[in-house]
């Protein structure tokens, strides 16, 4: 039986008839740069992450980019961030001109370790950029508190968590921003490159609609220096058509999710994901933990089931980041954690025989 890592094919054809009804719309209106297809769903992903606003932009690299830059860090300024994450979560540190500075994450979320937070703050520090791995969402509490202390600006990576929740707050909503991707195999994802800006500050809201939209908030008065980031008419009507989904699509998720969990938990050698009984884990990935991830991957495939590994090195010791000569034990946490991760096959549509297979097949290679 063929497990594909991921099959957006399956969850494209029962809204095949809305789609195209949604795309001929943009194509009547012929609203293809920002326009009315975009604010509307600006306003619907903004009541859904329980935030004033949001602003669409063209990818969630340009969401975490733009944000830095609308809070005005730069030269000189450091963000704290996490090793672990998707290389976008730094480069939009490093494209503001500003300096990522890594800590550590917790065992059994990959997220953030509020304990190791505190240290990393020095006289630079402006701004903390918790990232929602797989799903879940960082410790929030403790790291919004110890950021209010320093007065630090609190930047959600939400990329891979949009509808996660912590204490029954929507991830987004509880730092000063949210950012989030669209790319298309995210939890909502588009047809095409996007991303948002969530927040309920008037004036980051402000300020990133003028970034996106070369500074400009009248045509052709630039009020500031911009960019080109705005977000496609198409991918406005297409994540409105999505977004009215997002909710049973997580739902399902979790229920995947759930099964695995069932059918992993006793074998000997697998670590299967944790869920704090206080967070609503999305599990845009599913991933568990293996001590020789890379035959059990192989093996896999070999079966025709799909893997993936998210992300293989941490950004400390990949080569765009080698200047800062962090050497291998700097995150020991992260560095253990990511030599073993394996993403199982996971989106809404996957049956549960398949996952019954993965699990069984698993079961049966790691017996030898
Ligand atoms: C944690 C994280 N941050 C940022 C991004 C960047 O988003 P995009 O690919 O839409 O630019 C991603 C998506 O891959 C991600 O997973």
């Amino acid at each position: 039986m063929k497990v594909p890592f991921l099959d957006l094919k399956a969850q494209y054809e029962p809204i095949r008839a809305e789609i195209a009804e949604a795309l001929q719309q943009v194509l009547d209106r012929t609203a293809f740069a920002g326009g009315p297809f975009v604010a509307q769903f600006e306003k619907e992903f903004a009541a859904f992450c329980g935030t004033q606003f949001a602003a669409g932009v063209g990818s969630g690299t340009e969401a975490l980019w733009l944000a830095l830059l609308a809070l005005e860090l730069g030269p000189g300024d450091e963000v704290i961030t996490v090793p672990d994450t998707f290389i976008a979560t730094a480069e939009a540190i490093s494209y503001c001109g500003a300096k990522p500075v890594f800590v550590d994450v917790e065992p059994l979320t990959f997220n953030m370790d509020p304990s190791k937070f505190e240290a990393a703050i020095t006289k630079k520090t402006k701004a903390v950029i918790p990232v929602h791995l797989f799903g879940q969402m960082a410790d929030m509490d403790p790291i919004l508190s110890i950021a209010r202390k320093h007065k630090l600006f609190v930047v959600e990576d939400a990329s891979q968590a949009h509808g996660a929740e912590y204490k029954g707050k929507v991830a987004g909503s509880m730092g000063d921003l949210g950012c989030f991707s669209f790319y298309p195999g995210k939890n909502l994802g588009a047809y095409g490159e996007a991303g948002a800006v969530v927040t309920s500050n008037p004036e980051i809201d402000r300020k990133v609609r003028m970034l996106r939209d070369h500074g400009q908030e009248k045509k052709y008065y630039h009020g500031m220096i911009g960019w080109n980031a705005r977000m496609d008419g198409i991918q406005g009507a297409v994540l409105s058509v999505k977004l009215k989904y997002l909710p049973a699509w997580n739902e399902a998720r979790r229920r995947n999710a759930k099964l695995y969990s069932e059918k992993l938990e006793k074998i000997d050698g697998v670590k299967i994901p944790s869920e704090f009984s206080h967070n609503k884990h999305v599990y845009h990935i599913y991933a568990i933990r293996v001590p020789d991830r890379d035959s059990l991957i192989a093996a896999l495939a070999g079966k025709d089931i799909h893997c993936g590994i998210h992300y293989p090195i941490p950004i400390h010791l990949q080569e765009a980041y080698s200047s800062m000569e962090l050497r291998k034990g700097e995150f020991p946490v992260a560095e253990n954690v990511v030599s073993e991760f394996v993403s199982l096959p996971m989106f809404p549509e996957l049956r549960s025989e398949q996952i019954d297979h993965v699990a069984t097949e698993i079961r049966m290679l790691m017996a030898h």
